[in-house]
């Protein structure tokens, strides 16, 4: 089974407004610190009345780039397995979205260009860890460029599987702690550098780069983007994901 990947940049939403809206309502339900304190700062969602704040925006999109790392966890598993039960096509649609919508958008045009330079002004614990974020940046750029070029054909060679599996699954493991970082230490320091009207404007800037970059709504098309890579791989389902069981207590493992 083989499908050539479309592009993320001109892919048409059909994400629903509402859906987003349940979304963003849930995250700020979490995060009364953040999401509420930006209410009025920042950028308007998809339903009349919700707003997404500079932070959570980068928050959101981390999770599209976290759906990623799921497939590329799962596919490192089935490669480990047998090279051939993977479209390998599908593995470049999802490094492709991920050079799209993560290291082109926003690594580059957001946390770059903006949020980085400021944390690092401002100074302290959180300025310290820029360098080594920028860093892991550049090597996500080479693992999935790795991985484009190993995919391309459709079908990973034999000889190739285990070196794209280890490269999937060390990409996930910076990765996954490279978000958490962002997400808890490096937006919040950024956010507190900020006056509120410095922080709104910074929304307003953030909006009309996606909207640039993507001619819409970048975090729909993203998500309707990676839901279809995630059907194609046979890792639609979210109840597949449910962890087993445990042992009973007491039992001899
Ligand atoms: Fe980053
Ligand atoms: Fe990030």
């Amino acid at each position: 089974m083989t499908s050539t990947p479309p592009d993320p940049h001109h892919l048409p939403s059909r994400r629903g407004a509402l859906a987003a809206a349940v979304a963003i309502g849930g995250a700020a339900l979490l995060l009364p610190g953040c999401a509420r304190s930006e209410k009025n700062e920042d950028k308007k969602g998809g339903e009349e009345g919700v707003e997404v704040g500079a932070t959570e925006d980068m928050m959101r999109e981390h999770g599209v780039l976290r759906r990623i790392l799921v497939v590329y966890r799962a596919s490192a598993g089935l490669l480990r397995q047998e090279a051939t039960k993977i479209d390998a096509h599908q593995l470049v649609a999802a490094a492709d979205l991920f050079r799209a919508f993560g290291e082109d958008y926003h690594e580059h045009k957001l946390e770059e260009a903006h949020v980085f330079p400021a944390v690092k002004k401002a100074g302290g614990p959180a300025a310290a860890l820029i360098d080594t974020l920028i860093a892991q940046h550049a090597r996500g750029r080479e693992i999935n460029a790795f991985v484009v070029d190993r995919s391309k054909t459709g079908i990973i060679s034999a000889g190739d599987k285990v070196a794209v599996a280890d490269a999937l699954d060390g990409f996930a493991r910076m990765y996954e702690k490279h978000a958490a970082i962002e997400d808890t230490v490096i937006f919040q320091a950024w956010r507190k550098s900020l006056s509120p009207e410095a922080l709104k404007d910074a929304g307003e800037t953030f909006e009309d780069i996606e909207k640039v970059q993507f001619k819409g709504d970048g975090f729909d098309i993203a998500v309707d983007r990676i839901a279809a890579i995630e059907r194609a791989l046979g890792f639609g389902d979210l109840a597949t994901f449910t962890a087993p069981p445990p042992p009973h207590l007491g039992s001899n493992v």
